[in-house]
Protein backbone atom coordinates (compact mmCIF):
# COMPACT_ATOMS: atom_id res chain seq x y z
CA UNK A 1 0.00 0.00 0.00
CA UNK A 2 2.74 2.43 1.09
CA UNK A 3 4.58 1.41 -1.65
CA UNK A 4 2.16 2.20 -4.60
CA UNK A 5 1.10 5.19 -2.78
CA UNK A 6 4.82 6.60 -2.38
CA UNK A 7 4.39 5.79 -6.58
CA UNK A 8 1.64 8.19 -7.29
CA UNK A 9 3.20 10.81 -4.55
CA UNK A 10 6.47 10.99 -6.71
CA UNK A 11 4.06 10.92 -10.18
CA UNK A 12 2.06 13.87 -8.54
CA UNK A 13 5.23 15.75 -7.38
CA UNK A 14 6.64 15.66 -10.88
CA UNK A 15 3.64 16.32 -12.74
CA UNK A 16 1.66 19.16 -10.87
CA UNK A 17 4.04 20.65 -8.20
CA UNK A 18 6.48 22.28 -9.79
CA UNK A 19 6.48 25.44 -6.81
CA UNK A 20 8.18 23.31 -4.48
CA UNK A 21 11.09 23.95 -6.21
CA UNK A 22 12.47 26.01 -3.71
CA UNK A 23 11.44 23.48 -0.66
CA UNK A 24 13.69 20.67 1.20
CA UNK A 25 12.24 17.80 0.77
CA UNK A 26 12.68 15.15 3.78
CA UNK A 27 12.83 12.17 1.61
CA UNK A 28 12.37 8.80 3.69
CA UNK A 29 10.32 5.51 2.93
CA UNK A 30 9.97 4.85 6.34
CA UNK A 31 7.97 6.39 9.15
CA UNK A 32 9.60 9.06 11.06
CA UNK A 33 9.93 8.36 14.90
CA UNK A 34 10.33 11.79 16.77
CA UNK A 35 10.82 11.70 20.84
CA UNK A 36 7.76 14.50 21.62
CA UNK A 37 9.76 16.49 24.57
CA UNK A 38 12.01 13.81 24.40
CA UNK A 39 11.20 10.83 26.50
CA UNK A 40 8.77 12.84 28.02
CA UNK A 41 7.08 9.16 29.49
CA UNK A 42 10.49 8.52 31.12
CA UNK A 43 12.07 11.62 32.43
CA UNK A 44 10.98 15.38 32.84
CA UNK A 45 10.19 16.85 29.28
CA UNK A 46 12.63 19.39 27.95
CA UNK A 47 15.71 18.21 30.20
CA UNK A 48 19.12 16.98 29.16
CA UNK A 49 18.23 13.15 30.70
CA UNK A 50 14.32 13.15 28.40
CA UNK A 51 17.18 14.42 25.57
CA UNK A 52 19.55 11.48 26.57
CA UNK A 53 17.05 8.38 27.19
CA UNK A 54 15.42 9.40 23.49
CA UNK A 55 18.65 9.75 21.86
CA UNK A 56 19.98 6.06 23.27
CA UNK A 57 16.60 4.95 22.10
CA UNK A 58 15.79 4.34 17.78
CA UNK A 59 14.25 7.64 17.09
CA UNK A 60 15.02 9.44 14.50
CA UNK A 61 14.54 12.93 16.08
CA UNK A 62 14.35 14.42 19.28
CA UNK A 63 11.97 17.50 19.55
CA UNK A 64 12.70 20.28 21.47
CA UNK A 65 9.80 23.56 22.07
CA UNK A 66 11.24 26.53 22.46
CA UNK A 67 11.14 29.84 24.58
CA UNK A 68 12.91 32.62 24.91
CA UNK A 69 14.58 34.11 28.27
CA UNK A 70 14.33 38.78 29.06
CA UNK A 71 17.99 38.50 27.87
CA UNK A 72 17.24 36.67 24.41
CA UNK A 73 18.39 33.67 24.93
CA UNK A 74 16.29 30.18 23.45
CA UNK A 75 15.31 27.68 25.87
CA UNK A 76 13.43 24.28 25.74
CA UNK A 77 10.33 24.52 27.68
CA UNK A 78 7.05 23.97 26.01
CA UNK A 79 4.37 26.07 27.99
CA UNK A 80 5.16 30.24 28.22
CA UNK A 81 4.82 29.84 31.81
CA UNK A 82 7.39 28.63 34.33
CA UNK A 83 5.04 27.45 36.81
CA UNK A 84 4.01 23.09 35.00
CA UNK A 85 7.87 22.27 34.90
CA UNK A 86 9.65 24.20 37.04
CA UNK A 87 9.58 25.31 40.81
CA UNK A 88 9.28 29.37 39.53
CA UNK A 89 6.36 30.85 38.54
CA UNK A 90 5.12 33.42 35.84
CA UNK A 91 6.60 34.29 32.14
CA UNK A 92 9.92 32.78 30.82
CA UNK A 93 10.09 36.03 29.25
CA UNK A 94 10.68 37.80 32.71
CA UNK A 95 13.32 35.70 33.67
CA UNK A 96 16.75 35.87 32.73
CA UNK A 97 18.79 32.82 32.10
CA UNK A 98 21.00 33.37 35.01
CA UNK A 99 17.49 33.72 36.82
CA UNK A 100 16.26 31.05 35.13
CA UNK A 101 18.78 28.30 35.80
CA UNK A 102 18.42 29.09 39.74
CA UNK A 103 15.06 26.84 38.86
CA UNK A 104 14.73 23.09 39.33
CA UNK A 105 13.04 21.57 36.30
CA UNK A 106 12.59 18.06 37.39
CA UNK A 107 10.82 18.41 40.85
CA UNK A 108 7.50 18.09 39.21
CA UNK A 109 8.49 15.18 37.37
CA UNK A 110 8.67 13.27 40.61
CA UNK A 111 5.91 14.32 42.36
CA UNK A 112 3.40 13.93 39.39
CA UNK A 113 4.73 10.71 38.86
CA UNK A 114 6.04 9.00 41.95
CA UNK A 115 6.42 5.25 40.46
CA UNK A 116 8.78 6.94 37.60
CA UNK A 117 10.55 9.29 40.33
CA UNK A 118 14.33 9.25 40.46
CA UNK A 119 16.37 11.77 42.91
CA UNK A 120 18.59 12.48 39.88
CA UNK A 121 15.73 14.65 38.18
CA UNK A 122 16.11 16.72 40.76
CA UNK A 123 19.23 17.98 40.00
CA UNK A 124 18.01 19.04 36.42
CA UNK A 125 17.79 22.77 35.20
CA UNK A 126 16.07 24.09 32.04
CA UNK A 127 18.74 23.80 28.96
CA UNK A 128 19.53 26.55 26.16
CA UNK A 129 19.09 24.93 22.83
CA UNK A 130 22.98 25.82 22.72
CA UNK A 131 23.77 23.33 25.58
CA UNK A 132 21.80 21.15 23.81
CA UNK A 133 23.69 21.59 20.50
CA UNK A 134 27.03 21.10 22.68
CA UNK A 135 26.12 18.14 23.83
CA UNK A 136 24.72 16.46 21.20
CA UNK A 137 26.64 17.90 18.48
CA UNK A 138 25.54 15.71 14.89
CA UNK A 139 24.83 12.64 17.12
CA UNK A 140 21.20 13.49 17.00
CA UNK A 141 18.59 14.90 14.21
CA UNK A 142 16.84 17.91 15.97
CA UNK A 143 13.11 18.61 15.18
CA UNK A 144 12.61 21.98 16.87
CA UNK A 145 9.59 24.28 17.57
CA UNK A 146 9.36 27.36 17.77
CA UNK A 147 6.38 27.80 20.16
CA UNK A 148 5.63 31.49 20.85
CA UNK A 149 7.37 33.84 18.26
CA UNK A 150 5.04 36.76 18.38
CA UNK A 151 6.13 37.37 22.03
CA UNK A 152 9.86 37.16 21.01
CA UNK A 153 11.59 39.39 19.31
CA UNK A 154 14.14 38.13 16.74
CA UNK A 155 13.23 34.55 17.94
CA UNK A 156 13.50 33.34 14.30
CA UNK A 157 17.03 34.86 13.46
CA UNK A 158 18.58 33.59 16.53
CA UNK A 159 17.33 30.33 15.92
CA UNK A 160 18.88 30.30 12.38
CA UNK A 161 22.23 31.81 13.56
CA UNK A 162 22.37 29.13 16.04
CA UNK A 163 21.57 25.95 13.67
CA UNK A 164 24.21 27.71 11.51
CA UNK A 165 26.80 28.18 14.53
CA UNK A 166 26.64 24.75 15.12
CA UNK A 167 26.95 23.30 11.18
CA UNK A 168 24.05 21.36 11.40
CA UNK A 169 22.17 22.40 7.82
CA UNK A 170 23.11 19.23 6.71
CA UNK A 171 21.90 15.70 5.94
CA UNK A 172 22.49 12.22 7.96
CA UNK A 173 21.52 9.54 6.20
CA UNK A 174 19.50 11.27 3.98
CA UNK A 175 17.84 13.13 6.87
CA UNK A 176 17.50 16.61 7.16
CA UNK A 177 19.85 17.52 10.39
CA UNK A 178 17.41 20.00 11.84
CA UNK A 179 13.37 20.05 10.43
CA UNK A 180 11.84 23.40 12.14
CA UNK A 181 7.70 23.61 12.97
CA UNK A 182 5.57 26.28 14.54
CA UNK A 183 1.87 26.61 14.33
CA UNK A 184 2.79 30.32 13.67
CA UNK A 185 2.34 30.80 9.51
CA UNK A 186 3.89 34.16 10.00
CA UNK A 187 7.12 32.54 11.42
CA UNK A 188 7.21 29.70 9.10
CA UNK A 189 7.54 32.13 6.42
CA UNK A 190 10.25 34.47 7.55
CA UNK A 191 12.02 31.43 8.59
CA UNK A 192 12.16 29.87 4.79
CA UNK A 193 13.15 33.43 3.24
CA UNK A 194 15.65 33.41 5.77
CA UNK A 195 17.17 30.03 5.28
CA UNK A 196 15.20 28.31 2.39
CA UNK A 197 17.36 24.78 3.02
CA UNK A 198 15.55 24.30 6.41
CA UNK A 199 12.56 22.12 6.21
CA UNK A 200 9.47 23.43 7.79
CA UNK A 201 6.51 21.85 9.29
CA UNK A 202 3.30 23.87 9.46
CA UNK A 203 1.42 22.85 12.33
CA UNK A 204 -2.16 22.76 11.93
CA UNK A 205 -5.11 22.40 14.50
CA UNK A 206 -8.99 21.33 13.55
CA UNK A 207 -12.10 21.50 15.61
CA UNK A 208 -12.75 17.81 13.73
CA UNK A 209 -11.76 16.07 11.35
CA UNK A 210 -9.06 17.70 8.85
CA UNK A 211 -9.78 19.32 5.69
CA UNK A 212 -7.59 22.24 3.25
CA UNK A 213 -8.96 23.85 0.01
CA UNK A 214 -6.78 23.27 -2.78
CA UNK A 215 -5.69 27.06 -2.14
CA UNK A 216 -4.26 26.48 1.52
CA UNK A 217 -2.71 23.51 -0.02
CA UNK A 218 -0.76 25.61 -2.41
CA UNK A 219 0.19 28.39 0.18
CA UNK A 220 1.14 25.47 2.40
CA UNK A 221 3.63 24.33 -0.55
CA UNK A 222 5.33 27.46 -0.90
CA UNK A 223 7.43 27.17 2.08
CA UNK A 224 6.55 23.96 3.83
CA UNK A 225 7.67 20.34 3.34
CA UNK A 226 5.00 19.01 5.61
CA UNK A 227 2.03 19.26 8.20
CA UNK A 228 1.94 18.53 11.96
CA UNK A 229 -1.35 17.90 13.37
CA UNK A 230 -3.20 15.85 16.01
CA UNK A 231 -4.21 12.31 14.98
CA UNK A 232 -7.44 12.51 16.15
CA UNK A 233 -8.32 15.16 13.65
CA UNK A 234 -6.33 12.60 10.67
CA UNK A 235 -8.09 10.36 8.41
CA UNK A 236 -6.13 8.54 5.63
CA UNK A 237 -8.13 10.22 2.77
CA UNK A 238 -6.40 13.56 3.89
CA UNK A 239 -2.81 12.35 4.56
CA UNK A 240 -3.10 10.82 1.34
CA UNK A 241 -3.98 14.53 -0.05
CA UNK A 242 -1.92 16.17 1.79
CA UNK A 243 0.73 13.62 0.19
CA UNK A 244 -0.18 13.88 -3.38
CA UNK A 245 0.08 18.06 -2.92
CA UNK A 246 3.77 17.45 -2.04
CA UNK A 247 3.17 17.65 1.98
CA UNK A 248 4.32 15.15 4.39
CA UNK A 249 2.39 14.67 7.40
CA UNK A 250 3.45 14.35 10.90
CA UNK A 251 0.96 13.09 13.93
CA UNK A 252 1.11 14.32 17.21
CA UNK A 253 0.70 13.11 19.93
CA UNK A 254 1.40 8.93 19.87
CA UNK A 255 1.26 7.46 23.92
CA UNK A 256 0.55 4.22 23.08
CA UNK A 257 0.97 1.12 20.76
CA UNK A 258 -2.47 0.97 19.72
CA UNK A 259 -2.04 4.90 18.58
CA UNK A 260 1.29 4.49 16.83
CA UNK A 261 -0.52 1.44 14.72
CA UNK A 262 -2.88 3.22 13.83
CA UNK A 263 -0.83 6.20 12.42
CA UNK A 264 1.01 3.77 10.57
CA UNK A 265 -2.62 2.49 8.78
CA UNK A 266 -3.15 5.83 7.71
CA UNK A 267 0.29 6.25 6.22
CA UNK A 268 1.37 9.15 7.99
CA UNK A 269 5.29 10.47 7.38
CA UNK A 270 6.05 10.69 11.01
CA UNK A 271 4.97 10.28 14.83
CA UNK A 272 5.82 12.28 18.00
CA UNK A 273 6.17 9.53 20.69
CA UNK A 274 6.22 10.21 24.34
CA UNK A 275 7.68 6.64 24.53
CA UNK A 276 10.66 6.31 22.23
CA UNK A 277 10.99 2.61 22.84
CA UNK A 278 7.78 2.39 21.11
CA UNK A 279 10.17 2.61 17.84
CA UNK A 280 11.46 -0.60 18.42
CA UNK A 281 8.05 -2.53 18.78
CA UNK A 282 7.80 -1.38 14.75
CA UNK A 283 11.19 -2.82 14.02
CA UNK A 284 10.60 -5.86 16.24
CA UNK A 285 7.39 -6.73 13.95
CA UNK A 286 9.13 -5.81 10.96
CA UNK A 287 7.55 -2.63 10.38
O1 LIG B 1 5.15 19.72 17.98
C1 LIG B 1 4.08 18.90 17.70
C2 LIG B 1 3.39 18.79 18.92
O2 LIG B 1 4.39 18.67 19.87
C3 LIG B 1 2.54 19.98 19.24
O3 LIG B 1 2.11 19.78 20.49
O4 LIG B 1 1.79 20.99 22.53
O5 LIG B 1 3.34 19.07 22.50
O6 LIG B 1 4.00 21.16 21.41
P1 LIG B 1 2.86 20.28 21.78
CA1 LIG C 1 6.00 20.64 20.30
Amino acid sequence: MRLIFSFLVVLSLISGCASQDSIQPIETQEILFIAHRGASAFAPEHTMTAYEIAHQANVDYIEIDLQMTKDGVLVAMHDEKLDRTTDGTGFVKEYTLKELKNLNAGKWFNEANPGLANREFEQEKVPTLEEIFLHFGDDVNYYIELKSPRIYEGMEEKVVALIKKYDLIQEDNNLPKVILESFNEDSLTKLHALEPSLPLIQLLSFKEKATLSNLDFERLRGYASGIGMHIKSADQDFIHEAQLNGLQVHLFSIKNEIDMKNAIQLDANGIFIDNPTLSELILKDGG
